[in-house]
């Protein structure tokens, strides 16, 4: 298994390193502050990680996680990720991110937009519709009973087997959700979206942090992406 870069070390960037060197993949881990900033986590990880520059980090494996905020990835070194394995988790939120014409109007996708960032990248859009808080409690050893699934959505299939064998050594089932274009079925608000791996799915939007999770198989992950409806992009307000 190649290295595996993390551009981001946030909530999701940490919460899939720590899997990472779990599983035996050696990560190089980045964020926008400087290797210098990562000690402690880089210490927690141990000897499997590495900080970098967010260069390194692109450079370091054949697959690179993507866990930045939207509005960051203009300032990526898109050179460096051409025809490299691209795990995108962004989300688009309009108060974090500001208004973006392009996702208002459903002309495309978030992950659509990231591709237009980044020409040449394979992305494969993947654990942007699970809590931070929810990955290391739902990662499972393959065959285990309860593992739970993650969608994947991609236009290069080569890279979305790529993601799912690595999504599989993480600890996750992975269901094919479609090309970039459908990839709205498991973005904010839409079906297929975080609160799908709650134990009480219908808990306030205020406690979701704290709520525990429950495992979500395959079949019903892919039940709920078949039915999911698209959301009114222009019309959220989160
Ligand atoms: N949190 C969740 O439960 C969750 C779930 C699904 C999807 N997502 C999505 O995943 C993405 C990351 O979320 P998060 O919660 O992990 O975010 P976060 O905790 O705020 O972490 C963001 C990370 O991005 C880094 N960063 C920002 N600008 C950068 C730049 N220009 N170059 C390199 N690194 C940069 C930050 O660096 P510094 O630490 O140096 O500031 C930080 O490490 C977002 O799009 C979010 O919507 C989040």
């Amino acid at each position: 298994m190649p290295t595996l870069g993390i551009i981001g070390s946030g909530n999701i960037g940490a919460a899939v390193a720590r899997l990472a060197v779990a599983a035996d993949i050696d990560v190089v881990i980045a964020n926008s502050r400087g290797p210098q900033s990562l000690t402690g986590l880089v210490e927690e990880l141990g000897p499997r990680a590495t900080a970098g520059t967010v260069e390194q980090a692109a450079r370091a494996g054949e697959e690179t996680l993507l866990s930045i905020p939207l509005a960051a990835y203009r300032s990526l070194p898109a050179d460096l990720l051409r025809d490299r394995t691209v795990l995108d988790t962004g989300n688009y939120y309009p108060y974090r991110d500001g208004r973006i014409a392009e996702l208002d109007s459903e002309e495309v996708t978030t992950t659509e937009l990231a591709q237009q960032l980044l020409p040449g990248a394979l992305l494969v859009k993947a654990f942007n519709n699970i809590l931070a808080h929810h990955i290391p409690q739902l990662a499972r050893p393959a065959g285990a009973p309860d593992r739970s699934a993650l969608p994947v959505a991609g236009n290069d299939s080569g890279a979305k087997a790529r993601a799912a064998e690595l999504i599989d050594r993480l600890g996750f089932d992975t269901v094919d959700a479609g090309t970039l274009d459908e990839s709205w079925r498991f973005e904010p608000e839409s079906g297929a979206y975080t609160r799908i791996y709650l134990a009480a799915p219908d808990v306030p939007a205020e406690h979701m942090l704290r709520s525990p999770a429950a495992p979500l198989p395959a079949g019903k992950l892919r039940a709920v992406l078949q039915t999911a409806q698209r959301v009114k992009v222009a019309e959220r307000t989160f």
